[in-house]
């Protein structure tokens, strides 16, 4: 993120949504609307658990998702989906129980389970499928982890998404297992086939955990995403830590995003944004194809703007992320999203190419540029 603050860098890095993608104009209609008819009530305490009305509107979408029975005492409103995981996890899990997650997972998440002194348990996922439920299930009689947590659409790093039958086998695979899941929900809206039913849908809160954000839909500067904790206990735990943590997330941003939700705004915008998704990822796909070296090997994900890109194994990360530096080329390397034991076997050299940023003309001639530096390193 660093680099890619400097001028005149190509930035496929950050897994931020375009600046011209987000819905502005629409955004600053309803923060008028709301500083006209809300007035100063935008700049007193709410309720810690965030905006009711808002809080109504993110249950009533999920039911159209099969998610029954969510109102707005089910869930709490968050600082973005950071937020909503660090809490739950804080709430579910103690130093040095085991964690299952996706190998490889979003790195921020591996970072909160180092934070909580969690034992992260890598479980392999299967290509576009996500997670490989034979082995998850062998693994959680084994391990005996107290959570699994899982990006269940376009999943990150790794664009993967798990088909919606796997999804009822995973709840049913908890449940026996007396595994808890947190199910982070963050990228589903990008499908361009819609969001499906997420694992939640196939559970009434006694085996799942939701998180989810508007980070990579609607705005990353909101910072607004929420958590549905799940039983009473645990709804009341999360809300109580959050109280503690900061009160409640700020009155105005919510205001904000209920108003663009209540307006019928965010569907018309969705349909944009895949549309858009849609093509910078054929176009990033087919320069891929045209300039990486054979060895390379990248599955085109289902929705969404990033994409997962195995080098040939000879290829030294770091020295790809060097050179592309000298470049001016900012991309995510591969390394940090796996969580990897001292002395444990070294990942395959991957890369995340995020298609969403800058013009289509420099996402082309940044993979241009990438797959050059690729392949002179493949040869060398
Ligand atoms: C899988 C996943 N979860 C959570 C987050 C954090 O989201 P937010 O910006 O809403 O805190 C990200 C951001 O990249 C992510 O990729």
């Amino acid at each position: 993120m660093r680099q890619a603050a400097e001028p005149g860098v190509i930035n496929l890095g950050a897994g931020v949504p375009g600046l011209d993608a987000l819905p502005f104009e629409a955004l600053r209609r309803a923060a008028e609307a709301a500083f006209e008819e809300e007035g100063a009530a935008l700049f007193s305490y709410q309720h810690p658990s965030g905006d009711p009305r808002l809080r109504a509107l993110l249950g009533e979408r999920l039911a159209t998702r099969g998610v029954r029975g969510i109102g707005p005492d089910n869930l709490v409103t968050t600082t973005g989906c950071t937020q909503a995981l660090h809490a739950i996890l804080s709430v579910l899990i103690k130093p040095g129980d085991v964690v299952a997650c996706e190998a490889p997972a979003y790195y921020g998440m591996l970072e909160i389970l180092a934070d909580a002194g969690a034992r992260a348990l890598p479980l392999p996922i299967r290509g576009g499928e996500g997670l490989d439920l034979d082995a998850a299930e062998a693994a959680f009689a084994r391990w005996k982890p107290t959570c699994l947590v899982i990006c269940t659409s376009l999943s990150n790093p790794t664009g993967a998404t798990l088909p919606v039958p796997a999804r009822e086998r995973l709840v049913a695979l908890c449940r026996q297992h007396g595994v808890r899941m947190v199910e982070d929900d963050i990228y589903s809206e990008l499908l361009d086939a819609g969001a499906p039913p997420p694992c939640r849908a196939f559970d009434d809160g006694s085996v799942v955990s939701y998180v989810t954000s508007f980070s990579k839909t609607v705005s990353p500067g909101l910072r607004i995403g929420f958590c549905i904790p799940g039983t009473p206990e645990i709804e009341d735990a999360l809300a109580a830590l959050k109280c503690r943590q900061d009160i409640h997330s700020p009155v105005l941003t919510e205001a904000i995003l209920r108003r663009f939700l209540a307006a019928g705004l965010f569907d018309p915008h969705l349909q944009r944004l895949r549309e858009r998704n849609r093509r910078r990822r054929a176009l990033a796909l087919e320069s891929i194809r045209g300039s990486f070296p054979a060895g390379s090997e990248v599955h085109a994900p289902e929705g969404g703007y990033m994409l997962w890109v195995r080098l040939p194994e000879q290829v030294e990360i770091r020295s790809v992320v060097a050179r592309a530096k000298e470049e001016k080329v900012a991309f995510a390397s591969g390394t940090g999203f796996y969580a990897v034991a001292e002395g444990g076997a070294r990942p395959l050299p991957h890369v995340r190419l995020n298609c969403a940023r800058g013009t289509e003309e420099e996402l082309k001639r940044g993979v241009e540029i990438l797959g050059k530096v690729v392949s002179t390193l493949a040869q060398a």
